[in-house]
């Protein structure tokens, strides 16, 4: 006898459940029971029609029962999006990272997780979620606060606040003195794209993770172990980037290469696209990283001059509005307007209005919960051999001069599902 719906009826929850895998239009009750009151008028639309809520139901349940309008609703859209439509096929998912999730946790709650699970496969952070990943890595402690102290009295007895999040400022210098040591090393001692950086970073992290016997607790030795590349779009904007800076007056030789990052987050975009796999993005926040991410295509199009139609799939979770015209409330349609999204894709794009401190626990969970884990790509490791695979078909193609081109004749390189058109055969 199944729990879930505490006194009602397990049959009729498990022709609920077993409605609900099969039809993604299925929601609350409707896939079951159709009205006798539905007409022609709402033939295209399911009945809204929840269940009470049981003791024992699960998160992806909840949100696939009880997440039926507004944003309750685009969530539900959001784990329909991920689990239906980017992670099937091996699709290649890059997530961009702003707000402050690292200080809240959410790095070893919910990004490790879906890191280890193979359902990441590139970031774009701001160094602040790297820096702030770093504090749980060497694990040094973070409190629950509140965000009605008196902040010139913690401020006086040395103790910093991210809204309700509270830490020593020694957690603060501690972790800059472990990056200046680390980057001291003499494999740092070159200019380096901040995938490169990350990784090896990354890898000091790691081992000094195994030496206080921590697992899964860092974000960036997640990204070391599992090879996935993370990129920082304003590397001087952030702690980390506040102590290269310090040891370049020094003798540090250290250097952030930005124009290699530019071109190997298109190189990866590319990747995805000339191999038959759909690019997706989720964005949690918005933000730098939001467009470094997004701009990968405009950059294979409009500046390489390749033929491209866009990034396959769009979801952000975000509190940024789209009306003052700024890029982090800017929606995937404006996106299609630069070539960012492909237009055939736009109707299953997503925007959910949420703080991401509520959105990705729970599409963590759904996700780990509905889909099994996938190969993790490495893209790391590919690194050299993709830019080189996206320079040499620019160099074959592309101009100095303006680019001839036109939208009208741009063909998808992806070819969404059965009519796949590898690189090779064009
Ligand atoms: N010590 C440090 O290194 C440090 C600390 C703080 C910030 N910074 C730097 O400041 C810059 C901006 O930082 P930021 O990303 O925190 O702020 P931000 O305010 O620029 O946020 C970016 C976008 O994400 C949205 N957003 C933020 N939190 C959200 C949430 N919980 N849910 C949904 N949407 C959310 C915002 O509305 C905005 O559109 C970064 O470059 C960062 O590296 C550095």
């Amino acid at each position: 006898m199944h729990a879930f719906y505490g006194g009602q009826d397990a049959r009729r929850y498990r022709q609920l459940r077993d409605a609900l895998r099969k039809n993604p239009f299925a929601i609350g009750g409707d896939s079951v029971k159709i009205s006798p009151m539905s007409n022609k008028k709402f033939a295209a639309y399911p009945r809204l029609n929840p269940f009470g809520i049981g003791k024992k139901i699960s998160a992806a349940d909840l949100i696939d029962q009880a997440f039926l309008a507004y944003n309750g609703g685009r969530v539900r859209e959001a784990a329909k999006l991920l689990t239906e439509k980017m992670l099937p096929n091996d699709g290649f998912i890059g997530v961009s990272l702003t707000g402050a999730l690292t200080p809240a946790g959410l790095g070893k709650s919910c990004l490790i997780p879906l890191m280890k699970a193979g359902f990441v496969d590139w970031i774009v952070s701001t160094g602040a979620n790297l820096y702030h990943d770093l504090h749980y890595g060497l694990d040094m402690e973070l409190y629950a606060g509140s965000p009605f102290l008196n902040d010139v009295e913690l401020h006086r007895d040395g103790v910093i606040r991210i809204y309700d999040v509270l830490f020593d400022y020694h957690v603060l210098l501690d972790t800059d003195a472990f990056v200046r040591e680390v980057i001291s090393g003499p494999e740092f001692q070159r200019p380096m794209g901040t995938d490169e950086f990350h990784y090896l970073l990354g890898r000091y992290v790691a081992e000094r993770g195994k030496k206080l016997r921590l697992s899964d607790s860092s974000v960036l030795a997640t990204a070391y172990e599992c090879g996935i590349p993370v990129f920082t779009s304003s590397p001087g904007d952030s702690s980390i980037g506040m102590n290269v800076a310090a040891m370049s007056l020094r003798d540090s030789k250290l250097m952030f290469d930005v124009n290699r990052d530019v071109n190997q987050t298109a190189a990866i975009v590319y990747e995805a696209k000339s191999t038959g796999h759909t690019s997706s993005v989720f964005i949690l926040g918005g933000g730098s990283p939001k467009n470094f991410m997004l701009q990968t295509e405009p950059q294979i199009q409009e500046v390489m001059g390749i033929q491209e139609k866009g990034h396959d799939y769009f979801l952000q979770c975000t509190d940024a509005r789209p009306d003052t015209g700024g890029l982090s409330g800017a929606t995937p349609a404006e996106a299609v307007s630069w070539g960012k999204v492909d237009p055939d894709t736009l109707p299953d794009c997503v925007v959910a209005y949420v703080d991401s401190t509520i959105a990705l626990p729970l599409l963590t969970a759904y996700c780990l919960s509905r889909v099994k884990p996938r190969r993790p790509k490495r893209l790391f490791e590919r690194r050299d051999e993709l830019l080189e695979k996206v320079k040499a078909k620019y160099l074959k193609i592309g101009t100095v001069t303006k680019i001839k081109t036109s939208r009208k004749i741009a063909k998808r390189s992806s070819g969404i599902g059965v009519n796949k058109t590898l690189d090779r055969d064009r």
